[in-house]
């Protein structure tokens, strides 16, 4: 896993958007899996931003999202397809056909989710996943104790995680406790994983993640076994990592050729 560190959650987001810009421009037809929450809010500003410019064009890509909350409709204030409208998709200019989001509002669960395993592979795969990183380790919303080789399917909220993000639905009703979500098994088929974290109440998480052991009670430890991982975090979020020096050292002495 190649780990950069940045001095804030703004320098971070720029690094995540010339990665998607250079993942763009190599491939206009991208594939990408993306992810929600606020992590990557300040990434989404700068995509449209670039897309503004014209900078980027986002007309052939196809999108996946990782997870969307049981029970709300696409429609719904809190749902990550809202989300996803309103924080990218409607100021870029993706082709509606191309965005896929799992339906939270779905009678048959697992016939959805088959489907959408199906329709990424359909669409020749991830090229580039975007994830954020939970305060317990989770990736997408697989829990500690999800299978790491676990495809798309319903989860349960832990305790950790309905806290983390009971702030999104003042008002809105009580938070849905279930999740479709894209498995550690599909993530891992991505071509290239880009996984941001910031601050310091994510520092454990990101320890455990890049320096613990594999393990289902850390899920995105799983991460440490995909082909191309890039972790690009903040300073606070670095604090508990052991080899901060080797990889500030690995990342400033990148060779030309492998620089992205
Ligand atoms: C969201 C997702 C989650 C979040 C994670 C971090 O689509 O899959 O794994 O990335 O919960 O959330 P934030 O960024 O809000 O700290």
């Amino acid at each position: 896993m190649e780990v950069i560190i940045k001095p804030d959650i703004d320098a971070a987001s720029n690094e995540a958007a010339r990665i998607f810009a250079a993942q763009l421009k190599r491939k206009p037809t991208s594939v990408l899996g993306l992810a929600t929450g606020a992590t990557p809010l300040g990434l989404y500003h700068i995509l449209t931003t670039m897309y503004a410019r014209s900078e980027i064009d986002f007309s052939l890509v196809t999108t996946f999202n990782l997870d969307e909350y049981v029970s709300l409709s696409a429609s719904h204030p809190q749902s990550y397809a809202s989300y996803m409208r309103e924080n990218l998709f409607a100021k870029i200019n993706v082709a509606l056909e191309n965005i896929h989001i799992p339906d939270g509002t779905a009678r048959d669960i697992p016939a959805i989710c088959t489907a959408y395993e199906e329709t990424i592979d359909r669409a020749g795969g991830i090229d580039l996943q975007l994830l954020g990183l939970g305060s317990d380790c989770h990736i997408g919303f697989n829990e500690p104790g999800s299978s790491l080789t676990s495809r798309t399917r319903i989860k349960s909220l832990n305790e950790q995680t309905v806290k983390d993000n009971e702030r999104y639905f003042e008002g809105a009703g009580p938070i849905p406790r279930h999740v479709i979500t894209m498995g550690i098994g599909t993530i891992m088929e991505a071509r290239h994983c880009l996984i941001i974290a910031s601050g310091q109440h994510k520092a454990r998480a990101v320890a455990a993640m890049v320096e613990g052991p594999v393990t289902a009670d850390a899920p995105a430890s799983m991460l440490q076994m995909h082909q191309h991982c890039t972790l690009i975090i903040d300073e606070p979020a670095a604090a508990q990592l052991k080899r901060l020096d080797y990889y500030r050292w690995v990342y400033e002495n990148k060779p030309a050729w492998q620089k992205v």
